[in-house]
């Protein structure tokens, strides 16, 4: 299997778990099939990216996980945004919600915090509050991208100013019309969208 498939799937399985984990449809069946898929995703990923049989093994329970999180929690607008740039983009799946996780978990955090700090505790992140422990997963989901050869941000991924700027406005419109935004923890509006596009394109934290 390609190596950039193990990466992409794997990122893809973690939105999955993640987002699952504050979708507004989460319950007491869902969070703990998240919240252990997402402990399983960071020890096994990147050891099955580079070879390990028995990590990738885990990786198999993981993602089947995540799916029965996400099958009854649903997700939220990593995967709006990644149905919406894919299709103008090309993009893969995987790899477009593992370049954006961050950037949403960055937004959604104004509304639930605690519920990404409750994930940095569990996985034994570093952090002495809440907002110390959302920068905390935020790092650790840029480290796996960048132990994965996955890019940061949409210019980093190689998508043009021109061919950006020409589209920015009808991916949010859309994206804000998929069938992932309505259980996303925080409300967005197409204005809201495009600027979340505008700081993942330039690879900006959001900070609004
Ligand atoms: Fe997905």
């Amino acid at each position: 299997m390609p190596k950039s498939l193990t990466a992409h799937t794997g990122m893809d399985a973690l939105t999955h778990a993640v987002e699952a984990y504050v979708a507004s449809q989460r319950s007491p069946f869902s969070d703990p099939l998240a919240m252990h898929a997402i402990v399983m995703i960071k020890d096994n990923l990147v050891k099955s990216y580079n070879g390990d049989k028995a990590a990738r093994e885990q990786m198999h329970y993981a993602q089947c996980l995540a799916g029965m999180a996400f099958s009854n929690a649903l997700l939220g607008i990593t995967h709006s945004i990644a149905h919406k740039t894919g299709a103008v983009f090309h993009i893969p799946h995987g790899c477009a919600n593992a370049i954006y996780l961050p950037y949403v978990i960055q937004y959604n955090a104004k509304e639930c915090k605690e519920r990404y700090a409750q994930i940095a505790k569990t996985l034994g992140l570093s952090g002495n509050s809440d907002d110390e422990l959302v920068t905390s997963l935020v790092e650790m989901i840029r480290d796996l991208n960048r132990n994965m050869d996955i890019p940061l941000s949409l210019k980093g991924y190689g998508v043009s100013e021109e061919d950006f700027r020409a589209n920015v406005k009808s991916i949010a419109h859309n994206a804000v019309l998929d069938a992932c935004t309505g259980s996303n923890p925080r409300t967005i509006d197409d204005a809201a969208m495009e600027r979340v596009l505008e700081y993942i394109y330039e690879g900006k934290d959001i900070d609004f």
